[in-house]
């Protein structure tokens, strides 16, 4: 059957087995395959993205319950400004180690901060429960988490601070 899937802000329509599993459309058939496939027990979360804003194991959703919905995944994290503070969390607080888990965790961690922009180290392990690293790298990984938090309020402060001074500047 043919669908058409929104990923990442661009249209695919594309016609496929009622059976194919989203992990499987995103990597195989849309060859984005930085969302990995670990595991077939629903357990690793390393398969995470966004469906419609939210996060969803890819590897428990069928292709074509996304039909006409909107998908993000780990390549759409970056923008025309560069890598997502995220991304810059992970590297900045070596937030990986094989990486494998790391798309899945990068998704999660970017939903948390945009629902609570200042998640507790609690917050981050609650979030992150759901998915597996293998090479049991939780310590970074929070810390990675927390880095793009204060980053990004840290950067929003800058940017309001800026735009006041613009406008007390601007003359009356
Ligand atoms: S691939 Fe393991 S939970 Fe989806
Ligand atoms: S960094 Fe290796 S599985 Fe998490």
């Amino acid at each position: 059957m043919e669908i058409s899937v929104t990923v990442n802000g661009r249209e695919y329509r594309r016609d496929i087995e009622p059976r194919l599993l989203l992990v499987h459309f995103l990597r195989d058939t849309l060859g984005l395959t930085g969302t990995h496939w670990g595991c077939d027990t629903s357990n690793c979360g390393t398969c995470v993205v966004w469906l419609d804003e939210v996060p969803v194991k890819s590897c428990t959703v069928l292709a074509v319950m996304a039909d006409g919905h909107r998908v993000r995944t780990v390549e759409g994290l970056a923008d025309s400004d560069g890598l997502d503070a995220v991304q810059q969390g992970f590297i900045q607080c070596h937030g990986l180690q094989c990486g494998f888990c790391t798309p899945g965790m990068m998704m999660t961690a970017r939903w948390l901060i945009d629902h609570n922009p200042d998640p507790s180290e609690e917050d981050i392990r609650e979030a992150i429960s759901g998915q597996i690293c293998r090479c049991t790298g939780y310590e970074n990984i929070v810390r990675s988490v927390r880095w793009a938090a204060e980053h990004e309020a840290a950067r929003a402060e800058v940017s309001s601070e800026t735009s006041e001074t613009s406008e007390s500047e601007v003359p009356a």
